[in-house]
C-alpha cells in the first residue's frame, strides 16, 4: 500500500473511533458515574477485603478462602461485563455462583452508589470504558424521547 494511502486510512480509522466515542458521551442526559462517590463507598465498604487499591489484600483478606477477587486483574475484569459485575455486587456471591464471602449490597447501598462503586472499581484494571458505556446506555434509557427529537 503506498504510504499516502496508508496514512489516510489510518487517519480515517482514528477519526471514526473518536467520532464513535463522542457520539456515546454527547447523548442527552449522559453523565459519567461519580468516581469520587464511588471511592468513598469503596473505602467504607470494600477496602477491608479487597484492599485500598483493589489488589485483594485488605485487612480481612488473610482469613478468607477464597480470597477476595484481585480487582486489578485487567484480563479477568475485561472478560466480565458491567451487568454481571454489577449483579455480583448487588446480589452477593452466594446468589451469583460465587463465594458467599462476597456480601450483597443492594440493601445497604443505593442504586447509584452501586453504579459509582463499580465505576471506581473498574479504574483499578483500566476498564473504565465499560462504565462509560453503561452510563451512556443509562442516559439513552432515561431520555429516549429527547434523543429522538434531536
Ligand atoms: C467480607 C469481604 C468482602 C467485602 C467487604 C467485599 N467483598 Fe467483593 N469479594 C469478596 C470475595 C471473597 C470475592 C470472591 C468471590 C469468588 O470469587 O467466589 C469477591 C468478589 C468481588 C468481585 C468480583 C465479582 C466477579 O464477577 O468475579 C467484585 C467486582 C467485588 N467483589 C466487588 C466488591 C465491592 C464493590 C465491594 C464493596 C461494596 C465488595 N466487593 C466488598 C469479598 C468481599
Amino acid at each position: 500500500m503506498p504510504a499516502k494511502t496508508l496514512i489516510s486510512s489510518l487517519l480515517l480509522a482514528t477519526g471514526l473511533v473518536v467520532a464513535g466515542e463522542e457520539a456515546a458521551s454527547t447523548k442527552p442526559g449522559f453523565k459519567k458515574f461519580d468516581l469520587a462517590d464511588g471511592k468513598k463507598v469503596y473505602e467504607a465498604n470494600c477496602a477491608s477485603c479487597h484492599g485500598a487499591s483493589g489488589k485483594g489484600d485488605g485487612a480481612a483478606a488473610a482469613a478468607l478462602n477464597p480470597k477476595p477477587r484481585n480487582l486489578c486483574d485487567s484480563k479477568y475484569m475485561s472478560q466480565r461485563s458491567w451487568e454481571d459485575l454489577r449483579k455480583v455486587i448487588a446480589e452477593g456471591g452466594a446468589n451469583t455462583g460465587f463465594s458467599a464471602l462476597m456480601p450483597g449490597w443492594k440493601g445497604v447501598l443505593k442504586k447509584p452508589q452501586i453504579d459509582n462503586v463499580l465505576a471506581y472499581v473498574l479504574t483499578f484494571s483500566g476498564n473504565s470504558a465499560k462504565a462509560d458505556q453503561a452510563a451512556a446506555k443509562a442516559a439513552e434509557k432515561a431520555a429516549p424521547k429527547k434523543a429522538k427529537a434531536e
